[in-house]
């Protein structure tokens, strides 16, 4: 089942493993997510998919999804330079797949369709458009999403925009963004994440570095002006858990 065509509207790649669509990976190396993902291997490949995001055949992203929970683990993208700076679609359809529905978050006052590979991070119209599936969709929090989770994608991108230059003098980056399952479900159907994390990495011509971070929130009200706090991607591990690691840690 390689290719499972679920409705006229979208067609959802699931590939075989990780490996099949890692070009979005630093150095093609997933990450380590406990119970979950081992040495690049799903432990438990009924429950959790590889899905090769593509759109207008195009690969744009990587989205290992939850089937159980309807949300994904995480998805990853390679952070480009914007061919021509794109604004956000505006009233972009939502691509409709299975598992979850769009009537799952329809009339939600407290929590709205979370991107989890945000569609800023994206360079062109294609891959921006593809990022708008409910494969990379969790349910956030309303005030979270374009309050400290807004903000901190602008921060990111805009850092990475400006030090994430690699030795062909190309804007380079590697991002990987999670959701961490919650206890309670939005219309009893999609796992509510309590926490959000996400993570980059990339060389920097100009510092002649390896640079990293990471930033994590809980998935709740949060009052106005709230920020999320720059980390290291040790102390994402150590809040995630043990054995958690992002093959992104170059020191
Ligand atoms: C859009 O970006 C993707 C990578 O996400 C790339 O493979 C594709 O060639 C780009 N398309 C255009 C038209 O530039």
């Amino acid at each position: 089942f390689y290719l499972l065509v679920f409705s006229a509207l979208s067609v959802v790649f699931v590939v075989r493993s990780i490996s099949d669509c890692a070009d979005f990976l630093l150095n093609q190396s997933p990450p380590q997510i406990p119970n979950i993902l081992k040495n690049g291997k799903i432990l438990d490949q009924i429950r959790y998919k590889p899905i090769c995001q593509t759109y207008r055949n195009t690969r744009t992203f990587l989205t290992l999804y939850d089937t159980e929970e309807r949300i994904p683990v995480f998805s990853a993208i390679k952070f480009v330079q914007d061919k021509k700076p794109g604004n956000r679609p505006k009233n972009r359809k939502w691509m409709i797949e299975p598992q979850a529905s769009n009537s799952d978050y329809k009339n939600s006052v407290r929590h709205n369709r979370g991107h989890v590979c945000p569609s800023a991070y994206a360079s062109n119209e294609t891959t921006k458009a593809s990022t708008f599936t409910l494969t990379n969709v969790v349910p956030q929090v309303i005030t979270f999403n374009s309050g400290s989770w807004e903000k901190m994608e602008t921060c990111t991108k805009c850092f990475m925009e400006k030090f994430c230059k690699n030795n062909n003098g190309a804007i380079e980056g590697f991002v990987v963004t999670g959701a961490k399952p919650g206890e309670s479900k939005l219309k009893d159907h999609v796992n509510i994440p309590s926490k959000m994390w996400s993570a980059f990495c990339c060389y920097s011509t100009s510092k002649k570095a390896w640079l990293a971070s990471a930033h994590w929130s809980e998935n709740v009200h949060e009052p106005k002006n709230s920020y999320m706090q720059t980390k290291t991607l040790k102390e994402l591990y150590k809040e995630l858990g043990k054995n958690y690691f992002l093959s992104i840690s170059y020191n």
